[in-house]
């Protein structure tokens, strides 16, 4: 049994991290490949009303259990199935659910804090940081939490500048450092990711 190929893609929020990670994906659908993201880890609010789930800042490590995820990418990479938990954005808290994940040859990890945790970070053969300006991430942000995450535009902008932004600053643009690829505008930049989807076919080819 080969250890799967593990990739980390980071970001600010609204980066386009997702957008990078389904550019990879579509590109290897004939692989056994697979995206886990680090927000199916937020920690367990259940115990806590709605109201106080709203207070919580979602953008500091603490807010994740990165411990689960580093557990589970150590199951996959022993050829063992996982069970990934889910997450309620609307809610803010765990869904009841869970989503079985079965060794794969690929895993991408995606989230905005996946290179900060340096055991997770040790986990990865490819840390890829797409890195797009924060004006273009608040616009598109808004659209979304509105449009997908039952948020008003007030409370997008109070939690953009009292926790989105600072935490931004403080603990994910530092993680550029630990990049092996940065990728300027994510999936529009079709040069860059073109060159990430070589390299990973070279990888899976037997090259290095
Ligand atoms: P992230 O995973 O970093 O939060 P997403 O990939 O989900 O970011 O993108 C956030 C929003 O921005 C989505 O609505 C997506 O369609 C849009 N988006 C992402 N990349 C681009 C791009 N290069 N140009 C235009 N819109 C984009
Ligand atoms: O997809 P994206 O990378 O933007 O997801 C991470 C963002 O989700 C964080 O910036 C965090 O503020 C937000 N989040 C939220 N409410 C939650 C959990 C996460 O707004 N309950």
């Amino acid at each position: 049994m080969k250890k799967p190929l593990i990739i980390g893609v980071t970001g600010g929020s609204a980066s386009g991290k997702t957008s990078v990670s389904h550019a990879i994906l579509d590109n290897f659908e004939n692989e056994k490949i697979a995206m886990i993201e680090h927000d199916s880890y937020y920690k367990d609010q259940s115990n806590l009303t709605f109201e106080e789930r709203t207070k919580t800042n979602y953008d500091h490590p603490l807010a994740f259990d990165t411990d689960l995820l580093i557990a589970q990418l150590k199951e996959l990479s022993s050829d063992r199935a996982v069970d990934i938990p889910t997450y309620d954005y609307a809610n803010h808290t765990r869904s009841d659910k869970t989503k079985r994940q079965e060794p794969v040859d690929v895993v991408i990890v995606e989230g905005i804090l996946v290179l900060e945790n340096e055991k997770l970070r040790d986990l990865m053969d490819i840390k890829i940081f797409v890195d797009t300006d924060d004006d273009v991430r608040i616009i598109r942000r808004i659209r979304r939490d509105i449009e997908e995450r039952s948020r008003t535009l007030d409370s997008v902008i109070d939690q953009y500048l009292n926790a989105v932004k600072p935490m931004y600053h403080q603990f994910i643009e530092p993680t550029k450092r630990y990049a092996d690829v940065i990728i300027p505008e994510g999936v529009s930049n079709t040069v860059g990711v073109d060159i990430l989807i070589t390299k990973i076919a070279s990888i899976l080819q037997g090259g290095n």
